[in-house]
């Protein structure tokens, strides 16, 4: 067992720690009050490589590992989560994707300007009546004679969906199969009957740009089918255990930031004549979160290793994201009641970590889901 990094790892590692200090962390107040899209950050990111870690050169990408993709979205949610949430999409539910299902003249089309950070992608799965119980999309994709399809219906929760140059939509081209009724389809937002709704005033992540899409008579040419047709719903499900990887690596980058700032704090802010991290109920809060930020930490390396050994993952990605995020929420919340009344004010980014820390308990999968697909996974019933 190694529990050691390769110098390339280490490189990515190091770049997006670069970036996470000096540009993201001093302007990270800023876009969360505003809830602005940070655009020439999200640039950045791209020109370093960090928008397409896991995709070849050749497709515009840093040609890295899953091990480095973890190491480099850790870093970036540990100076805001937003910024790791926008890059998630980019590098893995879109690009990853495309790079898994797509034909060579898709990989050549789409994958290149979202690998480089050019043009922003998103995921269109939820629907508002259908979220955990994905199948229940009504978004229609009528088959046409020349094989090509016409889209009609309405997606929300879109991350990014404000500004996507290029979505992977996912829609129901035959209701009576179900799962197997599913197609992906590559969106062009700028071609006709496509339109972004209102977007969702949300508690955290604020940054990151949620909206609602709508499709009317979009047409789909034939070579914009993502996979076969029928095979979207397995497509969903196979890009979201890659995504659940990146999730996982954002909730230990908030818990990181959390934690670091606690042991900073304890040490300096005194009661009683003493420093407080002296007393034994913050001491047990400090192991407490030290325990569960490591135990996340570990148990998503795990995930991404087994991911870059070509084997399933499923159940790493769901053990993965379910221990990272339910620790990141406990993990902020103690770190709130450490600094007492500065964790409660905006002076500080720790209710900012604690508002942040919550959506990676529901997106690309809750946490009762992961539990149902854990527990599915290790019994075989259904
Ligand atoms: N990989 C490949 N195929 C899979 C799969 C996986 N991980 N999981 C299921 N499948 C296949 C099954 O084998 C089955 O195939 P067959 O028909 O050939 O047997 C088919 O998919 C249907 O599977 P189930 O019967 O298990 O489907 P289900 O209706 O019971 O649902 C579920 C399973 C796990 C609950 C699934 O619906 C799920 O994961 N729901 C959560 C959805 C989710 O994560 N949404 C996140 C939205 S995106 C987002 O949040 C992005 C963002 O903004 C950042």
């Amino acid at each position: 067992m190694d529990f050691g990094f390769s110098e390339e790892q280490l490189m990515i590692q190091d770049a997006a720690r670069r970036i996470a200090q000096e540009k993201i962390a001093p302007s990270a107040e800023h876009f969360d009050r505003v809830g602005e899209f940070p655009l020439e950050n999200i640039r950045l990111l791209g020109e370093n490589g960090l928008m397409g870690i896991e995709v070849p050169v050749e497709y515009g990408g840093a040609g890295m590992d899953p091990i480095a993709y973890v190491l480099a979205i850790i870093e970036i949610a540990a100076a805001d989560a937003a910024h790791s949430t926008i890059m998630s999409v980019n590098n893995s539910l879109f690009c990853n994707g495309i790079l898994k299902f797509g034909t060579e003249a898709q990989k050549q089309k789409y994958v290149r300007e979202i690998a480089e950070g050019k043009e922003i992608a998103a995921f269109a799965l939820t629907e508002p009546q259908s979220g955990s119980d994905a199948t229940a999309m009504r978004c229609r994709a009528q088959k046409q004679a020349d094989g090509s399809y016409v889209i009609n219906g309405k997606k929300s929760w879109i991350t990014s969906g404000t500004v996507a140059k290029y979505i992977v939509l996912f829609a129901m081209s035959d209701p009576e199969k179900g799962a197997r009724g599913v197609t992906a389809f590559l969106i062009d937002t700028t071609q006709p009957g496509f339109h972004r709704g209102k977007s969702e005033p949300k508690l955290g992540i604020r940054a990151s740009a949620t909206c609602e899409i709508e499709f009317t008579d979009y047409v789909v040419p034939v070579d914009a089918v993502l996979g076969a047709e029928g095979q979207g719903f397995k497509i969903a499900m196979g890009v979201l255990d890659a995504g659940r990887i990146g999730i996982a690596a954002q909730a230990i980058g908030l818990s990181r930031a959390a934690y670091e700032a606690s042991i900073a704090y304890v040490k300096e802010r005194k009661a009683f004549g003493a420093p407080i991290g002296t007393f034994q109920m913050i001491q047990a809060k400090i192991a407490d979160m030290k325990c569960k930020l490591d135990a996340a930490t570990l148990l998503t390396l795990r995930a991404a290793w087994v991911k870059s050994q070509d084997k399933p993952f499923a159940t790493e990605a769901s053990i993965a994201k379910l221990t990272a995020s339910e620790s990141a929420m406990w993990i902020t919340h103690q770190a709130v009641q450490i600094h007492g009344g500065m964790g409660y004010s905006k002076e500080m980014p720790l209710e900012r970590y604690f508002r942040d820390a919550k959506i990676t308990e529901i997106y690309e999968g809750t946490s009762e889901i992961q539990r149902l697909v854990i527990a599915r996974n290790e019994t075989g019933l259904r």
